[in-house]
């Protein structure tokens, strides 16, 4: 062997830089030297070139970064957190108090972390949206796409296991109305449930076990989740933003303008960054996150309602059979996008919001029929249909279960059939219009439950709940 083909250099200073730095030695003067650092910790997480129409800020509303930004928060936040926090329901309300009073910027602190906590919930579902109405899950980002799901569920589950910490009225009652729509799980779901909560009923187990799921367990799978995702995005590169003509968004042609990273990407990221830092500041400066009287296991509040973002499945369990308001519809939802990027995809819509022209009319039409259909179905539960009652001989799983799923499955293939010869559709532009009615009927649930419904979950008028 020779040493001629060893093509290493000879310094040995070089050497043992680039054993590091996996690049030549940087240039004697400072700007070179940090350019360069810079450089090969940017290029990390991005590719050296971005395409120039993905910079375009309407087109992914920086809603993947400001997610990933709200994360970094929260861990810095919660750190603090930590400090002044002790799990045990003898002292974790008394601590939530001390940081009002006690410790220098405490309040402030603690507002940052839930603020940012809830609207990380709204960001990643946003998120979620802007990805599924550019077509940014398919081939080869459906993977991905999953990664995605699974992260949303994962920060829900940051949110619920932190919503019981402060051991006030508002976390105990909470966690109790959420872990209990556990039970309905066939066979396991009590088991399930008392695993979680280390016992038949919220205790101190419950907070030795939320601690350890929201400081270690759920932080850890996020952080390894989101690496994950985001190298994806980097070899994957982002979809390019299209027209509804199909030309290249911003261009008279097909062709791609490239530009480098640095500076164009990363001098909008630092400042979108700052902006929303800021924004966030103002608000936890101005708002208070919620406290109220320390945790009374013996005395619920009417109504006991869960965390705002449960508040959809608490609503279908007051109109079906709890296995299926609780489990089988939520599931068949969660499967839903788990298979959505695996369906077949008209590739000339990848990068065009919502498709086409037609879709964007099918989807105001999903929209509209939502809006108004599932206030219509909820009142019609409410105060006329006694499935129960008219069926007295049925068990209720399938009078108050079986029978409405069908019927409601029924309406929405007459939906997707209806559309799809009405407006001589395509496949993907029909389940565009499925999939904004159904989000939208979510989020109508949402706010029924979380703003229409008070004493004992009776419907009522916003300024009457309150
Ligand atoms: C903690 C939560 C999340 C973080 C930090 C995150 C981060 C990011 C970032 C930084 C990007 C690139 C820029 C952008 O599109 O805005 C991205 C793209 C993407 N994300 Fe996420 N994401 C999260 C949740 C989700 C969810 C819930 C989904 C969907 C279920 C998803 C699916 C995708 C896909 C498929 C892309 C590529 C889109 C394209 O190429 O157009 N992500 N994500």
């Amino acid at each position: 062997m020779t040493d001629e083909l060893d093509p290493r250099p000879e310094d040995l200073k070089q050497r043992v830089w680039e054993s590091i730095q996996r690049d030549e030695l940087p240039p004697r003067d400072d700007r070179g030297r940090m350019r360069l650092v810079m450089n090969n910790l940017v290029l990390h997480l991005h590719p050296s070139k971005v395409a120039k129409p993905t910079l375009k800020f309407t087109y992914t509303w920086g809603l993947g970064g400001l997610a990933l930004l709200l994360v970094m928060l929260l861990a810095v936040t919660g750190v603090m957190l930590m400090f002044v926090y002790t799990p045990s329901p003898d002292t974790a309300y008394q601590d939530m108090l001390n940081l009002q009073t006690q410790v220098w910027f405490g309040q402030l602190i603690r507002n940052l972390h839930h603020w940012s906590g809830n609207l990380l919930v709204i960001v990643a579902f946003l998120h979620l949206l802007r990805v599924f109405f550019t077509g940014g899950f398919r081939t080869p980002r459906e993977f991905n796409w999953i990664l995605g799901v699974i992260l949303l569920l994962l920060v829900v589950g940051a949110n619920f296991t932190g919503y019981l910490l402060p051991w006030d009225q508002l976390a105990y009652w909470a966690v109790t109305v959420g872990s209990s729509l556990l039970s309905y799980i066939p066979f396991i779901g009590e088991g399930v449930r008392n695993f979680l909560i280390g016992g038949p009923e919220v205790s101190a187990a419950t907070l030795t076990n939320f601690y350890g799921l929201h400081v270690a367990i759920i932080p850890l799978m996020l952080m390894g989740i989101i690496s994950f995702h985001i190298w994806r995005v980097r070899k994957d590169t982002l979809t390019i933003p299209h027209t509804l003509d199909g030309k290249v968004d911003g261009s008279d042609s097909d062709q791609v303008e490239k530009v480098t990273t640095l500076p164009h990407l990363v001098s909008r990221e630092i400042a979108f960054a700052l902006v929303m830092t800021g924004a966030i500041l103002l608000w936890s400066l101005w708002v208070n996150a919620p406290l109220e009287a320390a945790a009374n296991p013996d005395q619920s509040p009417n109504p006991a309602k869960a965390a705002w973002y449960f508040m959809g499945l608490q609503e279908l369990l007051l109109h079906f059979h709890p296995v299926f308001g609780a489990i089988i519809i939520p599931a068949l939802g969660l499967g839903a996008l788990a298979v959505l990027p695996y369906q077949r995809f008209d590739l000339s819509a990848e990068g065009v919001w919502f498709r086409s022209r037609k879709g964007r009319q099918m989807a105001v039409v999903g929209a509209v029929t939502a809006l108004i259909g599932v206030p219509l179905l909820v009142l019609l539960d409410e105060y006329v249909l006694d499935l129960q009652g008219m069926l007295p001989s049925l068990p209720t799983i399938i009078s108050n279960g079986w029978i409405p799923l069908a019927a409601l499955l029924l309406l929405l293939i007459g939906y997707y059939d209806g559309m799809k010869r009405v407006f001589k559709a395509t496949a993907c532009e029909t389940r565009q219009s499925l999939f904004v009615l159904l989000v939208i009927a979510f989020v109508v649930l949402t706010i029924i439950g979380v703003a229409f419904r008070g004493e004992s979950m009776a419907l009522m008028l916003p300024w009457e709940v309150l």
